[in-house]
């Protein structure tokens, strides 16, 4: 059974916009190299579909947060290097070796832990804390702990890398004080460490003094804006990767005053079309927004009505009585004639960011390929 056809809420993945995503990121960062973060599924957008492709464009290697995201790459036939973003426990420490992953640490422990089961050589990059407040080595630690890890000959430390907690902000005074602590472990570190990163997608774009050697854009490579408050024009040039559609599967006359869905959270306010389409909270979309979304049908924007339950809720289409039919496209987020739904407007009505929308897109939406072919002939050359 092809469940692309039968699963009608689908995310469609437009691998010609990644493309343009990653030539817009490389001309900001000029020759330096991008390590794009697949992690969470890519953020929402199918990591297999993504990783492909990014690595069809030469980029390597990625960026997951897990071992698992990695494995499971590796084993749908993925030939790339990975980093591993996240700390796992010592007990894990073998996959690193036996897949050859390459963990972010930031611990001793970790790097005996590995040393102790390195069969083979093991490529380890350093975090460094300089202001994100999670994980990483204090910046006075990092030159004693470098001597540390010189102590195991089967680790080679490839990088050092930092975070930031507010690039996406519009004052930029903390991150700068970030990148001056960095650069001055740089200056310490230099002859032991051959590459330094630390710029995310918002940096990318606002903060060029922290490009370093390489950077690990996430959000940007799908087209979304790190936050609303960019200074750098050129992230508008952005072109969101991903669109959610699913079809309308009934349709209804209801009197005015009828109670619809769980709960009766909405009664028609006037004798009613009521469309339902197959799309819930199983399918990523929260129910907090119940009531206070717009979906398009036609072109028009229609009012989402009563709660959103597992697998359906409900569309008020009235406005397009006589023209909507049971089979009808509905964008929930992405174009439809000349209107738009963004990620951005779902996560201000819910009061979260863009990245969170993606990333809870359920995984029984199946993802289709728009576009990409062409890509194999796009005369660019990507800077390594
Ligand atoms: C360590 C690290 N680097 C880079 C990124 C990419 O960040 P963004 O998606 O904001 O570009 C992330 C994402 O959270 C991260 O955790």
């Amino acid at each position: 059974m092809d469940y692309t056809k039968t699963h009608l809420t689908q995310a469609f993945i437009n691998l010609d916009n990644l493309t343009h995503n990653m030539i817009l990121l490389q001309k900001l960062v000029g020759n330096r190299p991008l390590w794009p973060a697949i992690k969470a599924n890519a953020y929402g957008h199918d990591a297999e579909i993504i990783g492909r492709h990014l690595t069809r464009l030469g980029y390597a290697p990625l960026c997951v947060a897990h071992i698992d995201e990695a494995v499971e790459l590796i084993e749908k036939g993925l030939d790339t290097r990975f980093i591993v973003l996240s700390p796992t426990l010592p007990e894990n420490s073998r996959y690193f070796v036996q897949y050859g992953l390459e963990p972010v640490v930031c611990t001793l422990d970790q790097v005996s832990t590995l040393a102790e089961v390195a069969s083979k050589p093991v490529t380890v990059h350093l975090k460094v804390d300089t202001g994100m407040g999670r994980v990483g080595i204090q910046p006075d630690q990092v030159v004693r702990f470098l001597e540390e890890c010189a102590r195991f000959p089967q680790i080679t430390v490839r990088s050092m890398m930092s975070h930031f907690p507010r690039a996406d902000e519009s004052d930029k005074s903390f991150s700068r004080h970030q990148i001056e602590r960095f650069s001055q472990v740089v200056e310490k570190t230099k002859a032991q460490i051959p590459i330094y990163h630390f710029a995310n997608s918002a940096a990318i774009f606002d903060l060029p003094q922290a490009h370093f050697d390489a950077a690990r854009p996430g959000i940007s490579i799908y087209g979304l804006k790190p936050s609303l408050t960019m200074t750098n024009p050129e992230v508008n040039d952005l072109r969101p990767v991903l669109s959610w559609k699913t079809r309308i599967t009934f349709l209804k006359e209801a009197p005015e005053g009828i109670g619809l869905s769980y709960g009766h959270a909405y009664h028609t306010e006037r004798p009613s079309l009521i469309a339902s389409i197959p799309l819930g909270y199983g399918d990523g979309m929260s129910r907090l927004l119940s009531n206070r979304l717009e979906m398009l049908v036609q072109g028009v924007r229609c009012r989402q009505v009563g709660r959103i339950c597992m697998d359906q809720c409900l569309l008020d289409v009235t406005d397009l009585r006589g023209k909507v039919v049971i089979g009808d496209e509905v964008v929930i987020i992405g174009k439809q004639g000349d209107e738009e739904v963004t990620a951005d407007e779902l996560a201000e009505t819910l009061g979260t960011i863009n990245y969170e929308i993606v990333t809870n897109i359920a995984k029984r939406v199946p993802r289709i390929t728009v576009g990409g072919t062409s890509l194999m002939n796009a005369s660019w050359d990507r800077a390594t």
